[in-house]
């Protein structure tokens, strides 16, 4: 990602002034040759001086002013809903035979890290990834979008899942039946796909999935990539600002993945919210009641980054059952060395479950399950909050609770970067963490910062209760240093759902 750090931008204003201070010094050296009088020589100081001036100002202005957001050109997240005729789709689908329909179980941890590094296509290109027995894998970011989300939370499942999704699944499932079921697979096979979007509207694709060999002998699976096309050429660029967009913010998880834990974990005041967010020292001036989440609780921690909430709640060795949801690759990475000791692979608890998905969606995700659900400084970065707050309502049991911190329209990132050197120099860690501070720091104050401030807590609490939620059960201006919001909800059986699926979970 080409992103412009102000300490370069500084260094090369600086550079730029500097070149010219030089200049003018060669100026002033060959005018006093020239024997030219002082009052010249002041005007040349002037006239440096006001440049100056004027680029100090342009820096000022430009650091104050919102760069391009990183998401939401595009408008909110639309799903595409399920067919209503999903159930003749399937129906079809079981009158052909189908290879890998009746593949065994997948493991979500060892099933999907089977596949290590393989071969991927060019990020800006939509791509799935399939293991021998037809399984949805993985997918980019760039299929993601053109295909609404479609395979989110389909992970494990056999591809025809998502070929429901399609206008032409039939010849889809016939060709599968056909070309995939014989001794010989096809080294490469091709393909058209018809799909609609509610968001980019009619979409004509050549699909061409490409055999992933194991060894000389056996397949691994299908790396399988799509060359959309648009009706017209607007939707065109919109889907590719959309996908750079995507792609821009998903680097900047990556980025900040690398310095994340070594500030902020270093760093007091980050503890301090985990501990707040959780209900185990709850400073003054929130309202409400905020209580320690009980033994057992099963928790989805969204957005949990490198997993310093889930490792925190799961080292309390509480009984509790921690469903870690995170979409950046790089994240999860760390997520999942950080709570190795913690990790499982099924629901039955007391542990750590490591889900690479989009929180945008919860599909797949068991219903009315879940005690508490925690976005811990997740919520900012979301397309379309009050779709994910309703799917989160859709999965937490009744009485089931959200927390969810954040930054507020007041934040101040400099009171809250102060506090975090304060406390790192407190540490004795200020020189040896000095370039990742740096780093956390920039990453904040130029590309997360326009998504930063978005709302008050009376917004917050405005879309938890249009999400569904019967009521607020406490709320803090005054958390991460003075810094942040935490505003709790509570689902209640009085209000109904206004957006319960009809999908199978
Ligand atoms: C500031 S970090 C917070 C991480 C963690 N909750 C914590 O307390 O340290 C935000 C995290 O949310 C993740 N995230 C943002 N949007 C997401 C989405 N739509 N689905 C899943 N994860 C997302 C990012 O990848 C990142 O790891």
């Amino acid at each position: 990602m080409a992103k412009k750090s102000p300490s370069r931008t500084t260094a090369a204003v600086t550079g730029k002034v500097r070149t010219k201070a030089t200049q003018n010094a060669a100026s002033h050296s060959d005018s006093t040759k020239n024997k030219t009088s002082p009052t010249s020589m002041n005007s040349s100081i002037e006239e440096e001086l006001r440049l100056l001036r004027e680029e100090v100002e342009r820096l000022r202005k430009a650091s104050q002013q919102p760069a391009d957001l990183p998401t939401l050109s595009s408008g909110g997240f639309v799903a595409k809903e399920v067919p209503e005729d999903r159930d003749e789709r399937e129906s079809y689908a079981e009158g052909l035979d189908l290879p890998g329909i009746n593949a065994p179980d997948f493991n979500l941890v060892s099933d999907f890290l089977t596949f290590g590094v393989t071969p991927w296509a060019d990020a800006l290109v939509p791509a799935y990834m399939l293991d021998n027995y037809f399984r949805i894998v993985d997918w980019n970011l760039a299929f993601g979008l053109a295909f609404d989300r479609t395979m989110e939370g389909r992970r494990g499942q056999h591809v025809s899942e998502w070929v429901y999704f399609l206008d032409n699944y039939k010849a889809i499932l016939d060709q599968g039946a056909k070309e995939f079921n014989n001794t010989k697979l096809p080294p490469i096979h091709i393909e058209p796909i018809e799909y609609t979007s509610p968001r980019y509207g009619k979409i004509h694709a050549i699909k061409r999935a490409y055999q992933i060999p194991k060894d000389a002998e056996e397949t691994q699976g299908w790396l399988v990539i799509l060359e959309v096309k648009f009706d017209d050429l607007p939707t065109t660029y919109r889907y590719k600002r959309d996908v750079f967009e995507a792609l821009r913010l998903d680097m900047t998880w990556s980025e900040y993945a690398m310095s994340y834990d070594r500030v902020l974990l270093a760093s007091r005041v980050y503890h301090e919210l985990i501990e707040h967010i959780l209900g185990e020292q709850v400073p003054r001036g929130g309202q409400g009641e905020l209580t320690r989440l009980p033994p057992r609780s099963r928790i989805l921690d969204l957005g949990a980054g490198t997993g310093n909430l889930s490792l925190h709640l799961a080292k309390q060795q509480r009984g509790h059952t921690i469903f870690a949801v995170e979409n950046n690759r790089m994240m999860l990475d760390l997520l999942r060395d950080k709570c190795h000791d913690y990790l499982r692979s099924d629901a039955l608890g007391p542990g750590i479950l490591a889900i690479k998905q989009d929180v945008n969606t919860l599909f797949g995700l068991p219903g009315n399950a879940f005690d508490f659900a925690i976005l811990n400084n997740v919520a900012y970065s979301l397309e379309d909050p009050i779709k994910c707050f309703k799917e989160v309502w859709d999965s937490l049991k009744i009485g089931g609770e959200i927390r969810v911190s954040g930054p507020q329209k007041s934040t101040n990132l400099e009171k809250l970067f102060a506090r975090i050197a304060a406390d790192l120099v407190a540490a004795d860690r200020m020189s040896e963490l000095n370039l990742e501070f740096e780093q956390v720091r920039q990453i904040n104050q130029t590309i997360l910062r326009p998504i930063l401030f978005r709302w008050t807590v009376e917004d917050m609490k405005k879309m938890l209760l249009e999400a569904g939620f019967g009521s607020i059960n406490y709320h803090s201006e005054n958390a991460y240093g003075g810094q942040a919001m935490i505003v709790c909800a509570k689902k209640q059986r009085a209000t109904p759902n206004p957006m319960t699926r009809s999908v199978k979970r």
